[in-house]
This record gives C-alpha cells, structure tokens and sequence, in this order.
C-alpha cells in the first residue's frame, strides 16, 4: 500500500485522506443536522441472551417509522434520532460482516486526566426543538424494547442562549456543514459494504464550574482559543498552542485540516451540583477524535495538555457505529450470530430464532420475514 492509499500516522492514528468526491451512497441517517434546541442521549446495554439479541434486531427495522410518528405531529420540530452499535454489541448482535473500523473505545489519558470506556451497547442521539418531542421520541423506542435493554446513562441537553456550553463560549463555530460535513463523517469507498454509515464518540464531562469561574475572562479564552463574548478566535500571536482549539486542530499528510462534526450540549442538575458538556463528536473513521483526545489528555507534544480538562472530568466514554438508515433498517432481517445464540439458548439451534419476536413490526421497507 502507498502512503497516499494508507494515510500517514498523526501521532497514534491513521488518519486517511479524505474523498476527493463523495460517490452515490446509501442515505444516511440524521448526523449533520441543522442545530436543535433540546437533546437526549441515551447509551443501553442489550440485555441477556438470544431474545434480547433478537428484539434489538428486530427493533432496528422500526425505528425510523416511530420517528415518522412523532415527528409528523410537530413538522416544525425538527424531530430526529441517530442510532448506533458499539464493538461488542455488533458481533453480538449482528455479527459478520462487521465495520472495518468498530474497535472498543480507546482508554486515553495521563494520571488524573483520563478518557475512559465505560459500559454501553447502542446510543441514541434524539434531537428537536423541543423536548417534549425527543422525550416522546424516547418514550417510543425504549418502550419497544421492553425488558430487552437496561439503560445505563440518560442525559438530556438543552441549548443555552447562543449555542453557549457550560463553561459560557459558543460551541460549534468551526463545524463544518453541509457536503463538507458529509465528506468528513461518511464512509465511502475506505469500507464500500458499510458506506453511508459513520463513527460517533461520546463522553460526559462534568465541570468544576466553581474553579472555572475563579479564573478571569481572559485566561478562559487563553484556554478555548476564542473570544467569551464575541467568539472571535484568537490571534495565532497570542493563541497558546495548548489552547482547547490549537490541540483539536489537526491536519492530514497534505496539511489539509480534518474536521469532525460536534453537536455538544450543556446539561446540569442544580440540587446535584451537576454542571455538564455531553460531547458527541462524528467522523468517517474514529482516528481524527481519538486523536484529538489523546492531544487534549496527553498533550502536543506529551504534556501539553488542554487545560480545559482542569475544570473538567469525562465520566463516560463510548464508540459506535452509526449504519446508514437503509442498514438500519435492513439489521433487522440479519440472522442471529451463531456464537451468541449457542452462548445463551444451548438448547435452541441459531436457525430457529424468530427474527422479528418482540417487535411492533412497522414501518420495515422490506416487509415482515415470514417465521418458519
Ligand atoms: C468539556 C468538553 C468540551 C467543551 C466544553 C468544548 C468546547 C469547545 C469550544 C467552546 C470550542 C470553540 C468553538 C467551536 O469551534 O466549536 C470547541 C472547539 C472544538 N472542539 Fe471542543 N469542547 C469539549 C470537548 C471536546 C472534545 C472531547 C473534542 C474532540 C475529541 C473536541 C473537539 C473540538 C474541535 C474539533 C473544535 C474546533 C477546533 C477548531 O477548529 O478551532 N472538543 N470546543
């Protein structure tokens, strides 16, 4: 393979070239929406054995029909969902063939600044302008799971003034949008059996708000890389090389920037003391946020660090697949992975497992499979 074709090492990660031209491909699901005001992120684990396993299937082929039915309520909602499988999950699940690129989330991190894994088989990304939409949303897709999932972390966000995170800056300036936003969070030719689909990773940090605000206005922007009020960079003279903004900007082999896209939301208890950013950040490959995260915990170079992190812990870590919206609902007629089922049923062959037990059945493009 030539360097062109493999991507060179940026630090760690392998951060591929980018398409010149994105090819036809599947339609993806909701990932590079307009912003919404209110969101849900829900991360589940899959229950026990082969029937949990067989009602996710199955639930798979339905989800875009219960957004149909929520969302068509309240047109001017925006109501969408974005639904994705970790590493595990996938083979559990679904198994073979599988995303070149679905590895576990990658623990990243030096003494007390740490970015770790924790538990969860599939997130839900709901967004809308209002939360009763995205609640309803929830209400309907967890509901059709049943006793199949345990829900292991549940956030709800909400956008604050002028796209403002916790810590008081604007928050997605420099996303890319529209056909850019497609050329840097969908697969294409890289993974061709899984175009359309994309990588999402997510963490929960809460913030130390009290040690946050001790600091003056200028220093906070020393470590964002951006004005507070007016959200103007920096100038590269006075913008440190540690900022939050310097050690996220990364570059490929051509010195060409690679972007992810971010939809982060603030999200806060007050009888808790809970001040909070859920980071969702989404890319063709997860190497460009692994790389951010190891130059945000780790430093460029090793020990300069992003001293937002200071001020800020992440409590949950996860990366998942995100299929397109056909392959989502088409994992609803996969057959069972022969492993998982023998592991959890021994007295029931894989081949006897009804593929779509437990499920409302609706809105499948394909049909409903007929059960032997
Ligand atoms: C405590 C959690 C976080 C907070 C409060 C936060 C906040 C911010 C703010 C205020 C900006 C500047 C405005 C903008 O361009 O959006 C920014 C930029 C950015 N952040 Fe974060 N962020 C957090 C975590 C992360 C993480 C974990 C990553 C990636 C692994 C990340 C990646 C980026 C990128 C790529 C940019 C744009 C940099 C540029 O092009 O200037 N952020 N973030």
């Amino acid at each position: 393979m030539d360097s062109a074709a493999a991507g060179i090492r940026n630090g760690l990660f392998l951060l591929e070239p980018m398409p010149k031209e994105i090819p036809e491909m599947p339609e993806p699901q909701a990932i590079c929406n307009d912003v919404s005001r209110s969101a849900i992120f829900i991360v589940a684990t899959v229950n026990g054995g082969a029937e949990e396993a067989a009602t996710v299937r199955s639930w798979c082929g339905d989800v875009a029909a219960l957004v149909r039915s929520v969302g068509t309520r309240a047109p001017a909602g925006k109501l969408s969902c974005v639904c994705a499988f970790a590493s595990d999950a996938w083979d559990r699940l679904f198994g073979a063939p599988r995303p070149a690129q679905l590895h576990p989330f990658r623990d990243i991190g030096v003494g007390e600044r740490q970015a770790l894994g924790t538990p969860g088989d599939f997130l839900l990304h709901i967004r809308a302008d209002h939360m009763d939409l995205c609640f309803e949303l929830a209400t309907q897709l967890l509901g059709a799971l049943g006793d199949a999932v345990t829900v292991v972390d549940e956030v709800h966000g909400f956008r604050y003034f002028d796209m403002r995170d916790m810590v008081g800056f604007v928050d997605g300036t420099e996303n890319p949008t529209g056909r850019i936003a497609d050329k840097f969070t969908l697969i294409t030719d890289q993974d061709p059996e899984f175009a359309g689909g994309s990588y999402v990773i997510v963490q929960k940090y809460l913030h130390d708000m009290e040690g946050w605000n001790a600091l003056s206005v200028e220093t906070q922007e020393r470590i964002i890389g951006r004005k507070k009020l007016s959200d103007v960079e920096l100038d590269a003279s006075v913008k440190p090389s540690r900022s939050h903004s310097s050690l996220t900007t990364i570059t490929d082999e051509n010195g060409d920037e690679v972007k992810i896209v971010r939809d982060n939301m603030p999200f806060g208890r007050l009888g808790a003391a809970e001040f909070g950013t859920y980071f969702i950040g989404y890319a063709r490959s997860p190497s460009p946020i692994e790389q951010m995260l190891e130059n945000m915990f780790i430093g460029r170079p090793p020990g300069n660090y992003d001293r937002l992190l200071d001020f800020s812990r992440a409590v949950t870590g996860g990366l998942f697949f995100v299929p397109s919206a056909e392959m989502l609902e088409s994992l609803a007629d996969r057959d069972a992975p022969a492993v998982a089922a023998v592991e959890s049923k021994p007295d029931t062959a894989p081949t006897d497992e009804p593929r779509h037990q437990g499920s409302l059945n609706i809105g499948s493009l394909k049909g409903i499979p007929q059960h032997e």
